[in-house]
């Protein structure tokens, strides 16, 4: 059986799980067209995914992915933290405020209990899709045995191998170019491998279905990367600008006024590419401090982004996006399914 015919799709285009981004608008948008829809449901409750998933799947009957972290919960290092919010003081002090005392791990990962699994059993997406890491073998076993397909990102060929020997059924492979988070493992280490660069390697070295994400824009980028043997691609960035996604006003013009990227660990406290601003510009400088614990450090940028936007900066925004920003398209998210299938298809 194709990867297609597995996943019960008629294009080989994935839309990239984007939490904060995705809704379940764009997600039936996706799937109704024919292309796979997601959920990134990562910076959710147990209680708010499940109402997601079970809202696309009122929207739509055909198959989508959801998408959840699993990296490593780490404790907060109290010393590193308390710098860390020292060195944001002034930033919130320009804007009237203090930062707050301490910091809280908003995101809790798919491995630190059955919560989310739970759902996902109980909801029966056609596939979840897990970045940061694998989920533990109970888990991917209750998925298997529900029939559920599981995928997870690799950014290099120990990841992959990991992977396969897991048991999972689908490998993204996510090329340096990738909006968003870096999916490696461990935050310290980074292969920066790009995309059609990953594709072959893996497609070499291990035996699962391949998915191509990074720095994809066009159905001519799409085709290059299905003739290096991706099984599918996987777009983020290139749907941001659809109506339905949940991108607000300053990211939406953030994304045709400055398309330039750059990798941060300064926002959330894991290495990530958007939009340079003054992550990059002000807080990135040679003598910053270490940065807090993820996703510790990403409560201080959501608040100090909060007080800055209400008074009219957006600079502190994680405004996540590929190295290829600058080919966005505005279109509706069938349009562009559209296009990007014309694209694949001239010769
Ligand atoms: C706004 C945004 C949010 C993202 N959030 C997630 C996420 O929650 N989970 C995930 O696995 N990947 C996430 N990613 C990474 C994507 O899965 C994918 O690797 C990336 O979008 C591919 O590169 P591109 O943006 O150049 O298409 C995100 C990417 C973007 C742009």
């Amino acid at each position: 059986m194709t990867l297609l015919e597995q996943l019960a799709i008629k294009h080989a285009i994935f839309l990239a799980p984007m939490a904060g981004v995705s809704t379940p608008e764009l997600a039936a948008e996706v799937s109704n067209q024919g292309a796979f829809g997601s959920l990134g449901l990562g910076s959710n409750t147990p209680e708010t995914a499940r109402q997601q998933i079970l809202k696309t799947q009122s929207l739509t009957d055909q198959p989508f992915q959801v998408n959840f972290f699993c990296h490593q919960s780490k404790a907060l290092n109290d010393q590193v933290a308390q710098q860390w919010i020292e060195y944001l003081t002034p930033q919130f002090q320009k804007y009237g405020t203090l930062p707050p005392k301490q910091l809280h791990n908003i995101y809790p990962s798919f491995l630190d209990n059955d919560d989310f699994l739970n759902v996902v059993l109980e909801t029966k997406p056609k596939a979840v899709s897990f970045h940061f890491g694998i989920p533990h073998a109970h888990q991917i076993q209750a998925l298997k045995k529900a029939g559920i397909l599981t995928m997870v990102s690799a950014t290099n060929l120990a990841e992959a191998k990991a992977i396969e020997a897991a048991g999972i059924d689908i490998i993204i492979a996510q090329g340096i170019e990738a909006g968003g988070h870096r999916g490696i493992f461990n935050e310290s280490f980074d292969s920066s491998i790009k995309t059609a660069d990953l594709v072959q390697l893996l497609k070499q070295h291990t035996q699962l279905p391949i998915i191509a994400a990074g720095g994809i824009m066009s159905g001519q980028h799409a085709k290059v990367l299905l003739d290096l043997g991706a099984d599918a691609v996987q777009l983020g960035t290139a749907f941001v600008q659809c109506k339905t996604s949940n991108a607000n006003t300053a990211y939406r013009q953030a994304l045709f006024n400055q398309p330039i990227t750059q990798i941060t660990a300064s926002i959330s406290g894991r290495p990530a590419r958007g939009l340079i601003n003054h992550w990059h510009m002000q807080i990135d400088t040679p003598n910053r401090p270490p940065v807090a614990t993820y996703p510790y450090c990403y409560d201080l940028a959501k608040q100090l982004n909060a007080i800055a936007s209400k008074q009219g900066d957006y600079g502190f925004g994680a405004f996540w996006a590929g190295s290829n920003v600058a080919e966005i398209r505005e279109m509706t998210a069938p349009d562009l399914i559209n296009q990007l299938v014309l694209e694949m298809n001239m010769h």
